[in-house]
Order: structure tokens, then C-alpha cells, then sequence
């Protein structure tokens, strides 16, 4: 396994693999590796020759009082956890070799990267959207691979490569759980002992979501997140931040539950920002 750490010598890398023709896949990822991300990288190695898994910590998509100082960092046991599963390429380059000096480009999302998650974290879309950008065209994969966890930016990245004809298939993997239901998060980490128990509610609420719209037929969509926020209230540890019923390809709020939604939710766990989602479909 290569480590590389330059965008020059990523750039000669990932021009050779393409000369040999290679076909390369992209796991961004911020390290703190878990099962949920070590499901994308074997995904990927099914699909491609070559497997680029990145690691960076993107200080772009952290607000000012965001946890970027504190974020998970374990370099040694992912590099351990990518080797054993025989990824080709970790590019982990540092902040200024991503962002030099003078640096001032962002990708500018619009609506889709201010509501939901964007509301309460102004700036992290067009942060996020950026610095994948660049690994597009520092790395120029085939495909890339995202986990359904953060299931607006799988919108918002499937948008922009849309928009700015990034030549790249975006792939979405399913939500790794706990068994007990948690989503697998590097933030989880964050958790004591007793909110880890009480960080289950974000998955229970979801599935309370999915019951009243396939088992108890109710498709009024305002119904459904008023059940959800009274289970949620019970958790004493849970802070709500919100509960969204969308379209899945737009994120626009749906009244009605016709066809297929996302339910898109943010819970504070004392301090700890969770996020989970599930997607429905009316049967
Ligand atoms: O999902 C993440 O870990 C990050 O947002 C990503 C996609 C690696 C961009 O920094």
C-alpha cells in the first residue's frame, strides 16, 4: 500500500494507473476509520483495479466553534485497518498542501447545501463540495464511493458532478449500524457511556418514521415527525436539532408521503451533533 502525501506525486500516480488502464475508485474519507467507511473501501475494490482512499481532514467544512481541533484522529490504525484490506493508495496530504497560501475558490452549493444539516452548519456544504472537487481532479476516479450516513451530501455531491460535468460515478453505500441500531459515525467516539445508550433514540425515532408510514398507512408528513419529536423528547440526554421529511433527489420538504422520502434527522447527545437518515418508500 502507497502512502502518498504530495498532489504532485498523487497527479503521477493516478496518471501512470490510468496509462496501464486502470480503472481507479475514490473513498474521501476524514479518517477515524469504522466499519461504515471499511464497507465503501471494500465496495470499491470489487468494482475497480485500483483503490485511492484519501484522508484529510477538511478544515473548510468546520465552522469556527466546530469540533475540527478535536475530531478523531488515528493515522496509525487506519493505515493498519486499509492494508488489511490491500487498498492501493491512502493520500493523506496536509491543510497546506490542500489549501496554500492565498487559497480563496469555494464551491458555492446554493439552496440544497443550506437546509437540513446546512441550516445549523452555514458554510459546511460549499466546504465539503470543495475539497471533494479537488479530490476529483487531483485523483480523476472512475467512481467514488460515499456512505448513505451523511445522505445530503450524497445529494449535494451527486449535484455538483452533475452541474460542473465531473466525469466520476458517484456511488452511495447503506448505513453501517451498530448492533443495537446506532449509525457508525467517527463522531460516536465522542460519546460517554450513558449517552451511548441514549444515542440509540436517533435510529428508534427513524424506525418509529418508517411504522407509521408503512404499517399504520399515515402518509401527512407533519404527523409523522410530530410522533418522532414526542419519542425524541422522551431521551432526557437527546437536544433535538431536526426532524426533515424530504424529496430524496432535491431535499425539498414533502407535505404528503406518495411515492418515496428521506427522513433526514440531527440529534445533540449532550455535546455530540448525531445525524441518521432512512429512506421510505410507500408500498
Ligand atoms: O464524509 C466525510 O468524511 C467528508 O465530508 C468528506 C466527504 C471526506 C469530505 O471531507
Amino acid at each position: 500500500m502507497r502512502i502518498v502525501k504530495t498532489i504532485k506525486e498523487m497527479r503521477e500516480v493516478s496518471r501512470w494507473y490510468r496509462g496501464e488502464g486502470k480503472v481507479m475508485g475514490l473513498v474521501p474519507t476524514m479518517g477515524a476509520l469504522h466499519d461504515g467507511h471499511l464497507s465503501l473501501v471494500r465496495r470499491a475494490k470489487e468494482q475497480n483495479d485500483r483503490t485511492i482512499v484519501s484522508i484529510f481532514v477538511n478544515p473548510e467544512q468546520f465552522g469556527p466553534s466546530e469540533d475540527f481541533n478535536t475530531y478523531p484522529r488515528d493515522t496509525d490504525a487506519d493505515l493498519e485497518k486499509l492494508s488489511g484490506l490491500q487498498a492501493d493508495v491512502v493520500f493523506m496530504p496536509e491543510a497546506r498542501e490542500v489549501y496554500p497560501e492565498g487559497f480563496s475558490t469555494l464551491i458555492e452549493m446554493g439552496g440544497i447545501g443550506q437546509v437540513l444539516c446546512g441550516a445549523s452548519r452555514p458554510g459546511h456544504f460549499n466546504g465539503v463540495a470543495t475539497v471533494v472537487a479537488k479530490l476529483f481532479n487531483i485523483v480523476i476516479p472512475r467512481r467514488s464511493y460515499f456512505g448513505q450516513k451523511d445522505f445530503q451530501q450524497t445529494v449535494i455531491i451527486q449535484k455538483f458532478v452533475r452541474d460542473l460535468n465531473f466525469d466520476t460515478e458517484v456511488i452511495v453505500c447503506p448505513i453501517v449500524r451498530e448492533p443495537d441500531g446506532l449509525a457508525m459515525s467517527s463522531r460516536n467516539a465522542y460519546l460517554n457511556e450513558e449517552e451511548r445508550k441514549a444515542a440509540v433514540i436517533l435510529h428508534k425515532a427513524l424506525q418509529l418514521g418508517e411504522e407509521l408510514i408503512h404499517s399504520r398507512r399515515i402518509d401527512d408528513a407533519s404527523k409523522v415527525k410530530k410522533e418522532m419529536i414526542a419519542l425524541i423528547k422522551k431521551e432526557p440526554l437527546a437536544k433535538l436539532d431536526y426532524i426533515d421529511i424530504v424529496d430524496p433527489h432535491n431535499l425539498d420538504p414533502v407535505k404528503r408521503v406518495i411515492f418515496a422520502a428521506a427522513i433526514c434527522l440531527a440529534v445533540n447527545i449532550g455535546k455530540t451533533r448525531l445525524i441518521d437518515n432512512i429512506i421510505v418508500e410507500r408500498r
